[in-house]
């Protein structure tokens, strides 16, 4: 089998997407009746953690213990990474000992770095740039709910940060609209938003008019991991970035709300929205456990069907 790994949400195509969400469908009705699937039996995972989680480590563990196979938690802390061993020895080492690894990083050249040498699939459990897992089981969660995500319309408010990176190439493969908006100054770097073309991004200067019409209204924290020296000052630039009643108004009758969570309810979002009843953000940090089994398996065993 052709070794694969899953740095960036454009390592999939939408077909392998497609053929992996109904696998995540199975796979999360067989959970949901008790009912044993061990796959893995005799795999490990290793989880490298160079920032802290709760979501990611907690559903990357238990899918693999759900699948049969064992998980290893590493951080930098514990590890030799954090005494200045270079990422491609760690990842010489940990490839020959394990079948798949999952990191959470800071750059994405590191992840790439270890990728490039290593045996095993390597999985982006987010970086400063991506967080390919997270917009994976948002679009599947979508889907759950509404149906298909392609011809809607999703507006992201705040940071242009890793997780609308992965929204921005979702919008590619799934062939539907995002609406971005963000404060002066944190805009959606110009490469990247060329890339995609207006077919599947706009910018608004007002995230009113973003998140009008919207079918998803999402957002995230103001001050991603890594970026706590800019905090005071993000606070007062995002001020006026909040998904709050009245945007949410704005937004289709039937729009859903997400977030990736950790949220800071009178921030980003007020509590009555993540409380209320447009909020999905329990569903969607649950189909975080389904779709990553499903993920692992593919990586692993390929198609099975
Ligand atoms: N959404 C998400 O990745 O959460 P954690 O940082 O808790 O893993
Ligand atoms: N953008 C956030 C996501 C956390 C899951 C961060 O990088 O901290």
């Amino acid at each position: 089998m052709r070794l694969r790994h899953y740095l960036q949400f454009s390592d999939l195509s939408r077909t392998e997407y497609e053929y992996l969400f109904a696998r995540t469908r199975w796979i999360k009705d067989q959970f949901k009746h008790y009912k044993p699937y061990h796959p893995l039996v005799d795999r490990t995972l290793a989880m490298i953690f160079e920032k802290q989680s709760t979501r990611t480590r907690l559903s990357f563990e238990a899918g693999m213990h759900q699948l049969g196979g064992a998980a290893i938690f590493l951080s930098t802390r514990d590890t030799q990474l954090g005494r200045g061993e270079p990422v491609e020895d760690m990842a010489q080492v940990v490839s020959r000992m394990v079948d798949i690894v999952m990191i959470r990083t800071f750059d994405q050249e590191i992840l790439e770095r270890f990728a490039a040498v290593s045996r095993v699939p390597v999985i982006n459990g987010l970086t400063n740039e991506y967080h390919p897992c997270q917009v994976m089981g948002d679009v599947f969660t979508y889907t759950e709910h509404r149906g298909p995500i392609s011809g809607k319309t999703v507006a992201w408010i705040g940071d242009s940060n890793n997780v609308c990176n992965s929204w921005m190439k979702a919008a590619a493969i799934f062939d539907f609209n995002l609406h971005v908006s963000t404060p002066p100054g944190y805009e959606v770097e110009a490469e990247r938003a060329g890339e995609y073309g207006a077919k599947h991004f706009e910018h608004f200067a007002d995230p009113m008019e973003a998140a009008r019409g919207a079918d998803l209204v999402t957002t995230d924290v103001w001050t991603s991991m890594g970026f706590e020296d800019e905090d005071a000052e993000r606070k007062r630039d995002f001020s006026d970035w909040q998904v709050d009643a009245d945007m949410m108004r704005l937004a289709a009758p039937d729009a859903l709300f997400m977030h990736c969570l950790p949220a800071h309810r009178g921030e980003e979002v007020s509590a009555e929205v993540i409380d209320g009843p447009h909020s999905v953000v329990w569903d969607e940090a649950e189909n975080r456990l389904h779709t990553q089994k499903a993920l692992m398996e593919f990586l692993l065993l390929g198609k099975v069907e």
